[in-house]
């Protein structure tokens, strides 16, 4: 790999609740930085100050009055604000951004899982962020049982992650969807296998993206 990029490269990591995503995330961002390339790491919702105020909101688990419209929104304005004053001025700049969560969360949660339309979800999401994608976006597939089951063990508890487990089977269903009609960005990695394997999975994705930039 080489560190000399002319255009940065926007990477968004997906999935359910307890893929290790997050760690991932972490392991790459340092493996990039330290073959020498320029990279922000930041994550949906709360990349920014605002959007760490709009996170707390959405996800304070006794906010059971929350509408699903108000949850739709407030994912959108996080994404306008994360978008416009961290994302495309590091990728403007030549960095590497990844985004642990972006867009495609929305559609799996909010369109799949609440089961909004995906018509009426695209719409506001051409208002948000004008209709801009990821140059990657790594799903990392889990089954729901075991990603729950993670996720226990981490004592991790917000107010998505307290829906029932037919719920975040919709969900990964639909991430499933959205790879099938988007394969040359979405790539998936199998995430029961080991954290080093997810790692050098990961590893040689980016890799094969980066030779294309
Ligand atoms: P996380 O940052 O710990 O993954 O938590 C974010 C939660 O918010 C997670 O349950 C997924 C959910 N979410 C949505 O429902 N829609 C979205 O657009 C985003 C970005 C996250």
């Amino acid at each position: 790999m080489t560190a000399n990029l002319k255009k940065g490269i926007f990477i968004s990591l997906e999935g359910i609740e307890g893929t290790g995503k997050t760690t991932q995330a972490k392991l790459l961002s340092e493996r990039l930085s330290k073959e020498g390339y320029d990279v922000v790491l930041t994550k949906e919702p709360g990349g920014t100050v605002i959007g760490s105020r709009i996170r707390e909101i959405l996800l304070q688990p006794d906010h059971t009055e929350m509408s699903y419209l108000a949850e739709l929104l407030l994912y959108n304005a996080d994404r306008a604000q994360h978008l416009n004053e961290k994302i495309l001025p590091a990728v403007n700049d030549g960095k590497i951004v990844i985004t642990d969560r972006f867009t495609d969360s929305t559609i799996a949660y909010q369109g799949y899982g609440r089961g909004i339309d995906i018509g009426f979800l695209k719409s506001i999401d051409i208002i948000a962020t004008g209709g801009i994608r990821p140059d990657l976006t790594i799903l990392f597939d889990l089954d729901v049982e075991t990603g729950l089951m993670r996720n226990k063990g981490a004592n991790k508890v917000d107010r998505l992650e307290l829906e029932d487990i037919e719920f975040h089977k919709k969900v990964r269903e639909g991430y499933l969807k959205i790879l099938e009609a988007e394969p040359e960005r979405v790539k998936i990695v199998d995430a029961s296998m080991q954290p080093e394997q997810i790692r050098e999975k990961v590893w040689e994705i980016v890799g094969w993206r980066l030779k294309m930039s």
